[in-house]
C-alpha cells in the first residue's frame, strides 16, 4: 500500500505529541510558516493532499467537539482548534460571562485526540477596536432571521463575523462544523459560497448521550432532574418524524409533538419546525425528503437546541 500523507500523520504517536498553544498573531503565523516549510517536500509529491484542518470552538469541550477533531485528523495533515468565547454572538441578556471556561481540561482532551495546535486568542486580539466597531458579516434572510435568528436576532451576525476572522487568521483548507448547530452550519456554508472563501466546509453528525440528548457545553447547566427531562427534546424530534412517516403533514406532526413536549415538566418551547435541508425554508404541507426537523426550547433557564436531518435515502 502506498503511504498517504494521512497515514504519515497518524503514524506519529499521539501520546508523544504536545499541543502547541498559540496566543498571539506572531506565534500563529510562525506556526503556519513552519508547517508550510515542513510540508514542502511532501507537497512536491502530492500537492492535492496537503491539508490544514480547522475546528472553531468556544471551549468547554465534550465528545461532540472531539468528534470534529477526529474527523479533521482523518482528513488533514495538521489540525488547529480555536478556543474563543466570542462575545459578539451573545446578546446582552445571554450567558457570556457564565459560559463554562475549562482551558486546562480542554487542552488535555485535545492532546488525547491528537490536535496539533490550539489558537487561544484573547478578546483584544480578535476585537482590537471593540466588537461594536467591527465590519460585520450579515447572513442573508431567511437563514439569518428564522428559527434561531428569530430568538437570537444578532447571533448569526456574531458567528459569521468571528468565523470569517478566524478563517482569515488560520487559513485552513477544510473547516469542520457540527450538525448539532444545523442552522449555524448552513450559515457558514452560505458565507463561504457567497464570499468565495477558499475553504471547504464539512458538517459532522451530532454526537449524543446514550439517552439521545445532544451533547452541548450548556448541558453542564442542567441539574439532575432537568438532565433527565432534557432527553424529551430529542424524543419530540423523533415523534415528529414518526408522525410524518405515518402520513401526517409536517405542520400537523410538529404541532402534535410540540404538544406532547409541553405536557412534560418545565418546558417552554420556542420552535419545532420541519424545514428544507438547505434553505431552511418551512416545508410546504406535503412531507418530502430531504428535510430537517429543528427545535429550541428552554428547560427552566437552560436553552437547548436540537435537530434531526432526514436524508433522501432514509
Ligand atoms: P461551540 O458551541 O463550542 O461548538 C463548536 C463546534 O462543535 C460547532 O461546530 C458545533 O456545532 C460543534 N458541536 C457542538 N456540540 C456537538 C455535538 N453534540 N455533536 C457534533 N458537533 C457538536 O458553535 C460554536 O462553538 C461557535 O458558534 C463558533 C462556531 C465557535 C463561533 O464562535
Amino acid at each position: 500500500m502506498t503511504e498517504t500523507p494521512a497515514n504519515y500523520t497518524t503514524a506519529v504517536s499521539i501520546a508523544e505529541k504536545k499541543v502547541v498553544v498559540l496566543r498571539d498573531l506572531d506565534s500563529l503565523y510562525n506556526y503556519r510558516l513552519s508547517q508550510a516549510a515542513a510540508w514542502a517536500p511532501i507537497q512536491n509529491l502530492r500537492q492535492d493532499q496537503i491539508r490544514l484542518g480547522f475546528v472553531p470552538t468556544m471551549g468547554a469541550l465534550h465528545e461532540g467537539h472531539l468528534e470534529l477533531v477526529r474527523r479533521a485528523r482523518e482528513k488533514c495533515q495538521k489540525v488547529i482548534v480555536s478556543i474563543f468565547v466570542n462575545p459578539y454572538q451573545f446578546a446582552p441578556h445571554e450567558d457570556f460571562s457564565k459560559y463554562p471556561r475549562t482551558f486546562e481540561r480542554d487542552l488535555e482532551l485535545l492532546q488525547s485526540v491528537g490536535a496539533d495546535a490550539v489558537f487561544y486568542p484573547d478578546e483584544k486580539l480578535i476585537y482590537p477596536n471593540g466588537k461594536e466597531k467591527i465590519t460585520a458579516v450579515i447572513p442573508p434572510s431567511p437563514l439569518n432571521d428564522t428559527l434561531e435568528g428569530e430568538f437570537r436576532p444578532t447571533f448569526f451576525r456574531g458567528v459569521a463575523t468571528v468565523v470569517l476572522k478566524l478563517f482569515n487568521l488560520v487559513q485552513p483548507h477544510i473547516a469542520f462544523f457540527g450538525q448539532k448547530d444545523y442552522q449555524q452550519w448552513k450559515v457558514i456554508e452560505t458565507m463561504v459560497k457567497d464570499l468565495n472563501l477558499p475553504v471547504d466546509i464539512v458538517g459532522v453528525p451530532t454526537v449524543r448521550e446514550s439517552d439521545g440528548l445532544a451533547m452541548s457545553s450548556r448541558n453542564a447547566y442542567l441539574d439532575e432532574k432537568a438532565r433527565k427531562e432534557a432527553t424529551n427534546l430529542y424524543k419530540a424530534l423523533c415523534t415528529t418524524r414518526e408522525l410524518m412517516e405515518g402520513g401526517k403533514n409536517p405542520s400537523q406532526a410538529a404541532a402534535e409533538a410540540a404538544k406532547l413536549l409541553q405536557e412534560s415538566q418545565g418546558w417552554q418551547l420556542q420552535y419545532l419546525k420541519v424545514c428544507r435541508s438547505e434553505s431552511l425554508e418551512a416545508m410546504p404541507d406535503k412531507y418530502s425528503k430531504p428535510c430537517v426537523i429543528l427545535a429550541a426550547a428552554k428547560l427552566g433557564e437552560v436553552r437547548l437546541i436540537d435537530n434531526l436531518p432526514i436524508a433522501d435515502f432514509d
